[in-house]
């Protein structure tokens, strides 16, 4: 069962640093729910941070998995000469374009032992199997879609709960299939609208996700019929996040317009437009991860105009406050905003 929560906000999980244990024993002190995320490290990270947070926290917490897809069949000969070039004004040297799965299996089985409480899955679909697995360890199961036709699939392999995610998300987008920014590619769908279409396809429990901030957004979801609101870039701010540097000024400065890339990556995700997003975006071709690993140490510089500065449309709404005066304005927030409605329309 999904756990029952005082505040209904969950952190969430955000890969490359911004997840740290500190972030989810926070918010799960202040009434939400908190999660690891799993990518991009390795299975001895994962395990540290899994038994960091248990000692930080006894409240249920998630751990987010990315599921592995195919070996892209791209050729991304131009677009290695093109990050290489970009690469030297820099200071870098690229990364071998490989392939790989994250180390899927072993942190599945990882999470298994462990008995982690909330376990969630992006990029694609768990086995069926697998999701049997972790719900005879007592693990709720969450899948993020952003299509119906990905929740249909959810539920088909068992899946607890789905995570419903809008274009207006910071990060990568949680799709099955590489579409949604390519000329023919998948429907781009709003938090509200996935939403409603999702509700209409499946039957299970939805979380909202993509461009919520305040209360009153959280609010609208819960009206739409969500079970919870999960936040990124809300959290992207706090001193508890592991957010680098210059992505912290970045958003801060709230200059920049959020558009969707596959540059750094080869899937797409949206972030803060930047030169690298300019000047590689247009060319990079659908190949994750190999494209991720190309553009690492180009990122690793920090510089400000070559990182992956992930972020929601509506970043400008978030602040740098604790995590827990995050978590306590948005309950704050949200009554209000029930309140208000109440007041305005409710009958007798
Ligand atoms: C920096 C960053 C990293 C993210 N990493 C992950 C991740 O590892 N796994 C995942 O399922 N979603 C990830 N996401 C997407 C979030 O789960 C969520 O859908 C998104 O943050 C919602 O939009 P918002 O940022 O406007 O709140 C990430 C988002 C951001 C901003």
């Amino acid at each position: 069962m999904f756990p029952t929560l005082a505040v209904p906000v969950i952190a969430a999980p955000m890969a490359g640093g911004p997840s740290t244990p500190e972030l989810v024993a926070a918010v799960n002190e202040a009434g939400g729910l908190g999660f690891l995320a799993a990518g991009y490290i390795t299975v001895e990270q994962l395990a540290e941070k899994i038994t960091r947070t248990a000692e930080l926290t006894a409240e249920p917490f998630g751990v987010n998995l990315f599921v592995p897809g195919t070996r892209p069949t791209a050729d991304i000969s131009s677009y290695v000469r093109s990050v290489t070039a970009h690469a030297d004004k820099v200071g870098a040297t690229p990364g071998e374009p490989r392939w790989d799965d994250d180390n899927y299996a072993a942190k599945l089985e990882l999470v298994l032992a462990l008995r982690v409480p909330v376990v969630s899955f992006t990029f694609g679909l768990p086995e069926a199997d697998d999701v049997r697995r972790l719900k005879a360890a007592g693990s709720t199961v969450v899948v993020t879609v952003t299509t119906p036709g990905e929740a249909r699939q959810a539920q088909h392999v068992g899946a607890d709960v789905v995570c419903v995610q809008g274009s207006d998300a910071g990060g990568h987008r949680g799709t099955f299939t590489d579409d949604g920014i390519s000329p023919g590619g998948g429907e781009l769908y709003g938090t509200l609208a996935a939403i409603r279409l999702v509700k209409s396809a499946v039957d299970l429990p939805v979380i909202a996700t993509g461009g919520l901030v305040t209360g009153a957004d959280v609010a609208a979801v819960l009206a739409a019929g969500a079970v919870a609101a999960q936040l990124g870039t809300a959290f992207l701010g706090c001193p508890e996040a592991g957010t680098a540097a210059a992505q912290r000024e970045a958003l801060a400065e709230g200059s920049r317009r959020t558009a969707l890339t596959r540059a750094f990556s080869g899937r797409p995700a949206r972030g803060l437009v930047n030169r690298f997003l300019v000047e590689q975006g247009p060319h990079a071709p659908a190949a994750y991860p190999n494209v991720h690993h190309l553009t690492k140490p180009v990122r690793a510089t920090g510089q400000m105009e070559v990182m992956s500065l992930w972020a929601g449309t509506t970043y400008p709404l978030a602040t740098s406050a604790p995590a827990a005066e995050v978590v306590a304005r948005i309950a704050a927030e949200l009554t209000e905003a029930i309140t208000v409605l109440a007041e305005r329309f409710g009958r007798g």
